[in-house]
Parts: C-alpha cells; structure tokens; sequence
C-alpha cells in the first residue's frame, strides 16, 4: 500500500488530517498517512494521526533540516500542504522518483515558467501522478475541465475571473458608504485575509492561480508575462505590518473614486485576472450588471471559460474556492485518483 506523507501542519495540513480520520471512520479505503512534516521536523505516524499533529503542532519553533534527512521512495504519495517554496522546488524529483504528488501549494506550477515545464514533464512519466485540483479555487473544477476540453478538441480562447476569495468579499461588501480601509480591516478579523492582508491585496496570488490556468490551457506563460495592478500603493509595500496598518487608510480615497465612477455607469467592480488575445492581466475591473462575472456573493470564485463550443456565452464556474475545508477536500480527492492510478 502507498506510503501518505503530509508536508504542513497548519489550516489545510490539519483539516486534512481530520477529514482523512472522519473518512477512514466512515469505512472509506484510504491509505493511512504514514508520516508528518512542517518547518520544525518530520514524524512518522505509529498510532493515532491526529495525536501526532498536535504534538508536532506544538514542536517548539526551531528550524529543521529533516528533508535532507529524508528521501522519499517510488509508490509514496506525498501531500504538500505547505507553503514552502524549498518543497515546491522538489516537486518533479520526487515524481521522477517514482512518488506522486499532490498539492495545495501554488509555488510549484505558478511561478517560475522552468518549474511547471520539470513537473509537467515528470508527470507524464509511467505511473506517476500530480494532483493540482487544490491549487486554483480549492477544488472547483476549473483545472480539471479546462483539461477535459482540450482533450475534447476544444481550444481554449479566453479565461476571466475572481480567483480569490478575499478579494471577492471584500469587492462583493465594499459599498461606498464604510471606506474600503474598513472593510479589509474586517475581512481581516475574520481571517478572509491573510494576517497581512497586503498578501492578498497584492495580487501576487491571483498572478499564481492565473498562470495555473493559463498552463493549463496551453499557453506556457512566464510568470512575469501576467500584468499586475496591486490595490498596494508602492509607498506602503514596504511598510513593516503595523505601520501599514496604520497607513491604510492612504488607499480610500482613490478606491472611493473608482468606486463612484463605476456606480454611475450602472457597473460593479470586481478584482478580475484574465487571459484573452495571448494577454494575461489581474487587477480591479469596472463591469457591466450582465457581464458574466459582475455576480457573485461572499468568498465564492467564479471563473468564465470561452472556448470553441462555449464561444459566444462562456462557460461559467463558480462556487467556494478557498478555505482549509473544501481544500483539504480537494487534497483528499486528489489522493484517491493518485492511489486508484498505481
Ligand atoms: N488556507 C486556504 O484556504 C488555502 C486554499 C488553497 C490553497 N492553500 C495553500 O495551501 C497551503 C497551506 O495553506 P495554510 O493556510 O494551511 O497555511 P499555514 O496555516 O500557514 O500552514 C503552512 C504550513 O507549511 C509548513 N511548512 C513551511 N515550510 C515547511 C517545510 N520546509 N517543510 C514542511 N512544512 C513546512 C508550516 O510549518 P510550521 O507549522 O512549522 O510553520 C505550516 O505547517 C499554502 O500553500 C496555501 O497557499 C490554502
């Protein structure tokens, strides 16, 4: 049987470690995870898993370098719920190893060009496997049916959509009444936003996701093809944490102005990323009510798709596509197609 190894114990690592229990209680075939690993160390698994996440959870914080101690074999699946990009680098030996891959963590297929060609060239290898279904909208199928059209015949023309659930809350309550400073603050009390919530407001992980699809469709993009308008004014992007915080209001006035103008001409704004004409951008958007994309409530994503059969109406996907839940899910199911393809 398949050794389960999981790289990150945090929001996704352990809601994978308790999904992985609730399914296996549930009589589902699953392997069972044979070892542990976050920044602080590597533990193998020899009773109950949840037992040996709280005790590496609790490690005290002190680097480790247990993945040069540690080599992973042909028939491993191994799980990065990480955020690390020293793992991602791995990611095509260990498959060229024999293992199989399946990941949360967008730093292997969305970043540098190379490093998507070395996996998608390991994992076409004989009996290898790549779960990526986590890494854009948690597990929508978005990846997934863009590969099934191509494999169908269809070319894929354009992609546009909200690809992060922070961002979409925060343009789905933004309502020109509260400045935007307060409704980030918001989202970042309840943890829609990163702790620094600039991570999101960047747009550096919608560049990611975008360049996942993009890959995905056919067009092998370098990473720094995708044009980024960050809502960071370049005056913050430096500032330590707190004293962003302090500074954010400095993004209102601009953000009100926008928001104004595009009210009058009857739009919405939404934090768009798109590929259309061998173009690739992520930035705000003032759209029209009947626009694919001008709907939308709480984190949800929503992606549209013009390809040859759905040319003149795009095909559109949207549901929940981020949170520790539904990307564990996506993980586990993930895990399942790697286990049933050896
Ligand atoms: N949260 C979501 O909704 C969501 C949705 C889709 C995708 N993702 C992706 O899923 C991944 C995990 O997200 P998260 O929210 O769970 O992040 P998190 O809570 O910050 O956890 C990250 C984990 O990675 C571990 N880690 C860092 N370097 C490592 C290394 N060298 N070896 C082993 N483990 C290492 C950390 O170890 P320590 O505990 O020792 O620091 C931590 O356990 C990220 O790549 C994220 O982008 C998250």
């Amino acid at each position: 049987m398949s050794r389960l190894i999981l790289l990150g114990t945090g929001a996704v690592g352990s809601a994978f470690v308790a999904r992985h229990a609730r399914l296996m209680a549930a009589g589902m075939a699953l392997p069972p995870i044979f070892a542990m690993a976050n920044s602080r160390g590597l533990q193998l698994v020899t009773g109950d898993a949840l037992a040996t996440l709280e005790s590496l959870r609790a490690a005290p914080r002190v680097a480790s370098d247990w993945l040069a101690a540690h080599d992973f074999s042909a028939g491993d699946v191994l799980v990065d719920a990480s955020s690390s990009d020293a793992l991602a680098a791995r990611h095509a030996a260990w498959l060229a190893a024999g293992a199989s891959v399946v990941t949360a963590c967008k730093l292997g297929l969305g970043t540098a060009l190379a490093r998507w060609q070395a996996i998608d060239a390991a994992r076409r290898l004989p009996g290898r496997h790549y779960g990526d279904s986590a890494t854009v909208g948690a597990g929508l199928p978005l990846i997934r049916e863009i590969r099934r059209l191509r494999r169908g015949g269809d070319a894929i023309h354009a992609i546009a959509g909200v690809l992060s659930g922070s961002l979409a809350w925060l343009f789905n309550h933004f309502d020109g009444e509260l400045p935007f400073s307060a409704w980030v603050r918001r989202a970042r009390d309840a943890g829609y936003t990163e702790p620094d919530p600039r991570e999101d407001l960047s747009g550096e992980d919608v560049r990611r996701k975008l360049l996942i699809l993009c890959r995905s469709a056919g067009f092998e993009l370098e990473a720094e093809a995708v044009k980024v308008t960050s809502l960071v004014p370049e005056a913050l992007a430096g500032l330590s944490k707190a004293k962003f915080d302090a500074a954010l209001p400095q993004i209102d006035a601009a953000l009100a102005q926008t928001f104004r103008a595009s009210r009058e001409r009857g739009e919405v704004l939404k934090f768009i990323a798109r590929f259309e004409n061998g173009h690739a951008r992520v930035g705000l958007e003032s759209l029209p009510l009947a626009h694919p994309l001008a709907q939308g409530t709480g984190t949800d994503n929503r992606v549209a798709i013009w390809t040859d059969r759905y040319h003149a109406q795009p095909l559109v996907i949207q549901g929940a596509g981020a949170g520790a839940e539904v990307t564990a899910a996506a993980l586990l199911d993930d895990v399942l197609a790697a286990v049933e393809a050896k």
